[in-house]
């Protein structure tokens, strides 16, 4: 087990809850333990993926009634994760230490969540329960790279007018307004975080944006852009599968574009994130510096500079350097 106690007592998305039917069985991975999840009357259960007679994936075995039973031998388990059956020996009681590692599972906004440790709350994202809101789900997202670092790019103003020139942002219009940012116990907060876009509101008609910016936990955060139009925010888990490889769920909620092709919208943040994608992972050194004298930072960077100083408080070590 990893060393990075604010990881491991957080909830990290390890599925999109359509993904676990009743009576799946499935294989996931969050900070580098493999796990099985499977669903028995409607709950979700998040387990090590490993059964404790000779250490065969559980995520190969399948449901017998309410039971999970090992591809191996027949081991089965309750939801507890209490071995209740050895096929070979139908009269024997199971003895108490032939049990599963189990972890703390639950699901919110359409995703099945999962904690090592302890956990607290799922991070909020307010546009959820708000009717007003359009949402449509993104990704996931894979990255061969640190969660940290693909969190930054999310928080990152002063690449949209050039990774993503003609969309997100104009090069000829690439100056980042100042800006504020607030850091608490909480999380970040950045506020009036200005871009100019050639096409914010489909009116064809460029002009300057203001983004809202929150780090709720070291690896959700969320924007909102607001326009005439109305708002679009997006909530953005990323679950770090390891050091160095991490899955971005996404969840956008708009007020407005009601005719809008949900297909399109999907097509158009894939598009983005492939972008990121591709510089993410080119990111070198692949753990994300804490230590703020690593690189060089301009004002339009304060959010990214936040968020390095808020990891390193909270003592955030995994995928860090
Ligand atoms: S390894 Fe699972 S039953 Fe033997
Ligand atoms: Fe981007």
């Amino acid at each position: 087990m990893i060393a990075d106690a604010v990881l491991l007592n957080d909830w990290h998305p390890v599925a999109r809850s359509t993904d676990l039917a009743e009576a799946a069985v499935v294989p996931a991975r969050l900070l580098g333990e493999d796990l099985v999840l499977w669903r028995v009357h409607g709950k979700a259960m998040a387990w090590q993926d490993l059964c404790v007679h000779r250490g065969s994936r559980l995520s190969l075995g399948r449901l017998d009634g309410d039971l999970l039973q090992c591809a191996y031998h027949g081991w089965t388990y309750n939801e507890l994760g209490e071995c209740v059956r050895f096929p070979a020996h139908p009269d024997q009681k199971p003895p108490s230490k032939a049990r599963v590692v189990t972890y703390a599972c639950r699901e919110a906004y359409g995703l099945i969540w999962a904690c090592l440790g302890t956990p607290g709350d799922v991070p909020a994202f307010d546009e959820w329960e708000d009717g007003a809101f359009r949402k449509v789900a993104c990704g996931p997202y894979r990255y061969r790279a640190s969660g940290t670092r693909a969190i930054e790019n999310f928080l990152d103003v002063a690449h949209l007018p050039v990774l993503h020139g003609g969309t997100l942002g104009d090069p000829a219009h690439a100056e980042i307004g100042e800006y504020q940012v607030r850091e608490d116990g909480d999380g970040i907060e950045a506020r009036d975080v200005e871009v100019w876009q050639p096409d914010p509101d489909g009116t064809g008609v460029g002009k300057s944006v203001s983004y809202t910016y929150r780090v709720v936990r070291p690896m959700t955060a969320y924007l909102a852009k607001d326009t005439d139009e109305g708002r679009l925010a997006i909530f953005a888990s990323v679950c770090p599968v390891s050091e160095l490889e991490s899955v971005a769920w996404f969840w956008l909620a708009m007020n407005y574009g009601e005719e809008v092709e949900e297909g399109d919208l999907v097509a158009f943040q894939d598009r983005i994130t492939r972008q990121d994608i591709a510089v993410v992972e080119s990111q070198r050194p692949e753990r994300l510096p804490l230590d703020l004298q690593a690189e060089l930072h301009l004002r339009s960077d304060r959010v990214a500079v936040a968020y390095r100083r808020w990891l390193r408080r909270l003592g955030v070590t995994f995928g860090t350097a």
